[in-house]
């Protein structure tokens, strides 16, 4: 399977993803990965694996969001992308764009959806003292953070937490699920019906 990710920054998740799939046995591949600013760490991750890049810059189509997602599916099209892959990217898409891509686009959420849409999850969470927090990877629709669950993975709040040292442990299990997510997809072990989505042959 042909991966696409699109990052804006660090590209924390993007190394996770470039480390699974630096495995022989890994079912997908990272044919592109694509940010829409040019000074993303997360392009060096990608060069340093022998992975190619583009930079589509959001900038340079003012006021013209389905140019700028045409040229980044131009783009994925022209790596042969089969699935897109949201990692950390800062821009919210539009219907059309996730139609385009319906079911073969998906989102890492540091949070456990539905709760914490949005941004500044780990201050939200701490502030509504919850005693579990995690992240979920997700089938992307026009609505933000959300549409069908692929795999969540849950981790304590821990007395002295503050936002850090909760977005670290979620930072953890981030990059153990968004590898296994991508690895249930390409074996053809998830399907969407409706609101969810089904993995079998996989113990979650
Ligand atoms: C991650 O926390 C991800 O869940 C969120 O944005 C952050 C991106 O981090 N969508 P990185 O660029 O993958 O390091």
């Amino acid at each position: 399977l042909k991966v696409g990710v699109l990052i804006s920054g660090r590209g924390s998740n993007l190394q996770a993803l470039l480390d699974a799939a630096g495995d022989p046995s890994f079912p997908a591949e990272i044919a592109l990965v694509l940010s829409n600013k040019a000074d993303a760490f997360g392009l060096e991750r990608a060069a340093r694996a022998g992975v190619a890049t583009a930079v589509i810059d959001h900038r340079a189509f003012p006021k013209d969001k389905p140019g700028f997602e045409a040229a980044m599916t131009a783009a994925l099209d022209g790596a042969g992308v089969e699935l897109v892959c949201l990692a950390g990217f800062m821009r919210l898409l539009s219907p059309s764009f996730v139609e385009r891509w319906h079911d073969r686009l998906i989102n890492i959420h540091p949070s456990l959806l539905p709760s914490f849409k949005g941004l500044d999850t780990h201050e939200r969470a701490l502030a509504a003292g919850v005693r579990l927090h995690g992240c979920t990877v997700h089938f992307v629709r026009a609505e933000m953070d959300d549409g069908p669950i692929i795999v969540q993975a849950a981790v304590p709040v821990l007395p002295g937490d503050d936002a850090h040292s909760l977005a670290d442990r979620v930072l953890g299990a981030e990059h153990r699920i968004y590898p296994l997510a991508l690895r249930l997809i390409a074996e053809g072990r998830v399907t969407v019906e409706g609101q969810r989505a089904t993995v079998t042959g996989h113990p979650l």
